[in-house]
């Protein structure tokens, strides 16, 4: 558990985990009634972390037919570096990853756009700013470990304050499920509580914003191939989503294991090899002691080429995909953005136009 996830208390992650799973029976039964809001910065291509922490996911939201907004966050990527020098290549490698997986806006109910295109969804953040406190933003566990993190020796205010743009993001189209990992509780936190405040405030008697409600992923956290540290980028120790058969290949038989022969699941004592057999589980449903049996004396060369192989199987559509549209790139990720960017904006000027009303700006001009 990082720094941060220790101080969102267990309870609050407890209570978390319960409403995910009911949302998750009731997703089947009122899919109509939910409206998703997910996003992630442009950093850098995503990788299985990513794929099995929360893009499975959103393929399933989809299929079940939930309405499903996803904010490509450019303008948060300012928060900790000056250099936007690779901001449209990592907008490109995110479009072309959502498409590989199979988010599919041609359905048209998943939209993906950025947020620097959608004035409307920025405007909300100037009131939304004088909804919270100075002390709410400079507690906020995950904002102090980023900037721990990234090392920030000079930190601006954008730095505190992106969690408020969080909340535009969501509120803006008025999601109301938001699925998220455990260290982003409190910025949902912040945004239910936004919400709440602005309608007291402004909108007692016909509430303007839903209460958006977290959705915990199912799959514990991925270790990377070294097996002790979560699966990132910044660690050298992920498998990206656009890799090889071959690389895959190459990149499981560098992954760490240890020197004992007999391969069984023990995630205490042996958590790299656990990793893996964990991996394994995650693509094909089986149980990681149940692969351990299997593989037994096999050691470790029989364990890695068992992940090599499952990974592949499970990339192998993913891959297709990406090959279908290699041929014409910069095509797909325009109309994609275009369509995802005008639907945002369509929704984002209709929330905003409510918002004037409600705070008694709207001049009839
Ligand atoms: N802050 C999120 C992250 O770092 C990305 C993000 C931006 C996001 N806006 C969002 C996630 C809205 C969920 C909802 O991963």
């Amino acid at each position: 558990m990082t720094q941060a996830e220790s101080e969102i208390s267990a309870g609050t992650f407890e209570e978390a985990q319960r409403r995910s799973r009911a949302l998750r029976a009731d997703f089947l039964v009122n899919p109509s009634k939910y409206r998703v809001l997910t996003g992630d910065r442009p950093t850098g291509a995503l990788h299985i972390g990513h794929y099995f922490g929360s893009l499975k996911n959103r393929v399933e939201l989809q299929s079940l037919g939930v309405e499903t907004f996803i904010v490509i966050a450019d303008y948060q990527v300012l928060t900790d570096r000056e250099s936007v020098s690779a901001i449209p290549e990592n907008v490109n490698d995110l479009v072309l990853d959502y498409l590989s997986v199979g988010l599919d806006p041609s359905r048209g109910r998943t939209h993906i756009f950025c947020h620097s295109h959608v004035p409307a969804l920025n405007q909300l953040l100037v009131p939304f700013l004088t909804l919270v406190g100075m002390g709410e933003l400079d507690r906020n566990p995950t904002v102090k470990e980023e900037i721990e993190a990234a090392g920030l020796t000079n930190v601006n205010a954008s730095m505190y304050t992106y969690p408020v743009h969080q909340a535009a993001d969501i509120l803006f189209c008025k999601g109301n499920i938001v699925p998220v990992g455990r260290d982003q509780l409190p910025h949902l936190e912040l945004t239910r509580k936004i919400a709440r405040r602005f309608n007291q405030r402004y909108a007692a008697a016909a509430p303007v914003f839903p209460e958006p409600d977290a959705l915990l992923s199912a799959a514990p956290k991925i270790l990377g191939l070294d097996g002790t540290q979560k699966m990132s980028k910044s660690r050298a120790n992920a498998i990206f989503l656009r890799a090889t058969a071959d690389e895959t290949a190459s990149l499981v038989k560098k992954a760490k294991t240890d020197s004992e022969r007999n391969i069984t699941y023990d995630p205490a004592a042996r958590p790299e090899v656990a990793n893996l057999l964990f991996l394994i589980s995650l693509c094909t449903g089986e149980e990681p002691s149940a692969i351990a049996a299997r593989i037994g004396d096999g050691g470790s060369g029989t364990l890695k080429k068992a992940v090599t192989d499952a990974l592949n199987d499970t990339l192998a559509p993913i891959r297709a995909r990406r090959t279908e549209l290699s041929s014409d790139v910069q095509g797909v990720v325009r109309s994609t953005l275009r369509a995802g960017i005008a639907e945002a904006n369509r929704v984002g000027d209709a929330t905003l136009a409510e918002m004037r009303r409600a705070m008694n700006m709207d001049y009839s001009l």
